[in-house]
């Protein structure tokens, strides 16, 4: 059992795809006590009660990342369940990519529609920046505690300038959505700085191109493929990596 995660983890948007496979790697095989596997619906997460039944460790929580109600609820549910510990690691996982290969997609550069960018932005960046904001102080109070403290979010190549891969792969089908990467990636870099030798690590990560809904079953890897790595990797992560963006197997990707 790998032990480098501290004893309790929060993932988002944990239900299916990628964070939900998450869910289940670490429950199996990283000596956590606690992994807090936040959704929209808990009610309805057939697939993450399923995980939870096995792995007990495993707490439901409701968080909607669009939703600053869910978000306080979420935190003030954790700080209970935690009593005297800390979250030791967040990873921010959930996202949305809105017809992510269809030639029509009101991300294109020609017929750009307003509602289409802002479900992208509130969702991708926005949310993701107040679920951080929220459970910082968590984190900061297990790196005050000398424990490991990790701030993970998940991000794509296609949010990289430099990879040209991204402008071969999704030229005007969906540029709201490595708009928003490119968002991540900054926020990444930046909260890395402010928060450089408080003991909080920052980074960001590639999973790959994952067959999940989002990645679609045309994509390069399979879930097996990309979260073992990705988890072993987050696990292993040390401070000289901070404020980075990185593949699964930890190498830089070029802003
Ligand atoms: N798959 C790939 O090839 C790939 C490649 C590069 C990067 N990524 C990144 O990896 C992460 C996971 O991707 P995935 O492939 O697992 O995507 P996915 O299968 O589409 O799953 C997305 C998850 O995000 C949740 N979510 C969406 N909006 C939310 C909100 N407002 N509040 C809370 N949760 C919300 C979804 O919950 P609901 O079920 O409630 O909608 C679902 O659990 C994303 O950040 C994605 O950008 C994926």
């Amino acid at each position: 059992m790998h032990s480098d995660l501290g004893k309790n983890v929060l993932i988002t948007g944990a239900n299916r795809g990628l964070g939900l496979a998450m869910v289940g790697e670490i429950a199996k095989n990283y000596n956590v006590d606690r992994i807090f596997a936040c959704c929209r619906e808990p009610t309805k997460a057939k697939d993450l009660i399923e995980v939870k039944r096995k792995y007990p460790i495993v707490n439901i929580i409701k968080l909607d990342i669009q939703n600053d109600t869910t978000i306080k609820a979420a935190v003030e549910e954790v700080k209970k369940i935690l009593g005297h510990e800390h979250l030791n690691v967040l990873i921010n996982n959930a996202a949305i990519f809105e017809n992510s290969l269809d030639e029509k997609s009101d991300g294109s550069f020609e017929t750009p529609e307003r509602g289409y960018f802002n479900r992208h932005f509130d969702v991708n960046i926005t949310g993701l920046t107040m679920v951080s904001g929220a459970f910082l102080p968590l984190l900061k109070k297990a790196s005050a505690a000398k424990e490991r403290a990790l701030l993970i979010n998940l991000s794509s190549t296609l949010g990289s300038i430099n990879v040209a891969l991204a402008c071969q792969t999704l030229t005007n089908k969906n540029i709201a959505y490595c708009l928003t990467k490119a968002a991540v990636n900054h926020y990444t870099h930046m909260v890395g700085t402010y928060l450089e030798g408080t003991g909080v690590i920052v980074a960001c990560f590639c999973p790959g191109w994952v067959k999940t809904d989002m990645g679609t079953e045309i994509a390069e890897l399979t879930i097996d493929e990309s979260i073992p790595h990705l988890i072993k990797t987050i696990s292993n992560l040390t401070k000289e990596k901070n404020g980075g963006y990185y593949t699964r197997y930890g190498e830089v990707i070029p802003w």
